[in-house]
């Protein structure tokens, strides 16, 4: 099995809809309308329904130990479909939102990360994000948050959310105090609004890594930028066709950008909303076992873990 490494992945993003379903029963919740298709699916069309149906599977979540669960789970399958490494997005407005407070939140992530670690030998790591379409004044808070309890797996500070919503400048506060104290950054740009999106995230924040930033193939220019910087893409071609950027696989720009020398990695951003995983996303990626090898010491070395894990990490998966 090809050694893998998963840059892009949202921790509620990845609950199996089984899972949805123990957690709404154990939790004694009904499932929340319109979330299955009638064949069981998450229910989504586009962009901003997906949007919606991830707002409505984050209601079965309700205990630290939930949120434990759904990252337990999700590094266990990784594993088994050859990960050694995964950094998961992981948003503490939600957890807030329930009364669970920010510690109690983490440790449940940390014994998940343990567990997983002693289970199956992956690494996790988390990367606190904040969401786009709340604004900047919940992004910076939740950077307080997270500089005030500082925690050994908490490595980077991302962003998803609404594209279309503010300006990176706008976040421009909440990612350099990040930075200064010494977190990567990377930021969702270049999925649903093109070019300009990837330009202004580059020009105005200190982020090292662009969540998707596919559009990026649509301006020359911006893929030498990114090549230039070593700014690394983090690409989800499944996705990207799910939510309608391409039509298919093979009209996604993924091969443009490793011709143009822009670095990138494969992740499965939302897998089961999207049908896939990342095993999937190295399998229909229609590139040799060297590239895709390649891929994953890119993933690695562009991961915000320390630098004696990375050592450990690419010593793990060879050449
Ligand atoms: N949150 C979870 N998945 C996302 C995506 N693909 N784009 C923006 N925000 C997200
Ligand atoms: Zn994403």
């Amino acid at each position: 099995m090809i050694p893998k490494a998963e840059l892009h992945v949202h921790l509620e993003g990845s609950i199996p809809t089984a899972l949805a379903r123990d957690l709404a029963r154990r939790n004694g919740l009904d499932l929340p309308d319109g979330l299955f298709t009638a064949d069981g699916f998450y229910a989504m069309t586009d962009f901003l329904s997906f949007l919606d149906a991830y707002d409505r599977v984050c209601t079965t979540l309700r205990t630290a130990r939930d949120f434990g669960d759904v990252m337990y789970g999700y590094l266990a399958s990784a594993a088994r479909e050859g990960a050694v490494y995964v950094e998961m997005f992981c948003s503490p407005e939600r957890p807030a939102a329930l009364g669970i407070s920010y510690g109690a939140w983490l440790d449940a992530l940390e014994q998940a990360i343990d567990r997983a670690r002693a289970e199956f030998g992956i690494e996790g790591r988390i990367i606190v994000v904040c969401i786009r379409h709340l604004g900047p004044e919940r992004a910076l808070a939740v950077v307080r948050t997270m500089l005030a309890e500082p925690h050994h797996y908490v490595v980077g500070f991302g962003m998803g959310g609404d594209e279309a919503k503010f300006r990176p400048a706008d976040f421009a506060p909440a990612y350099r105090l990040a930075h200064d104290k010494g977190y990567g950054c990377t930021i969702h740009a270049g999925e649903v609004v093109g070019p300009e999106s990837v330009w202004a995230a580059i020009d105005d924040l200190p982020v090292t890594r662009i969540g998707h930033g596919v559009r990026s193939a649509d301006d020359p220019r911006l893929m030498e930028t990114l090549a230039r910087r070593n700014i690394v893409l983090e690409v989800c071609p499944g996705s990207n066709v799910a939510l309608g950027l391409y039509p298919d696989r093979a009209a996604h720009p993924l091969h443009r950008l490793i011709a143009a020398g822009v670095p990138l990695t494969l992740n499965s951003d939302d897998p089961p909303f999207f049908h896939t995983t990342l095993g999937t996303e190295y399998a229909k990626a229609g590139l040799d076992e060297r590239t895709l090898r390649g891929i994953t010491r890119t993933a690695i070395a562009a991961s915000f873990a320390d630098a004696a894990t990375k050592t450990k990490l690419l010593e793990e998966i060879g050449p």
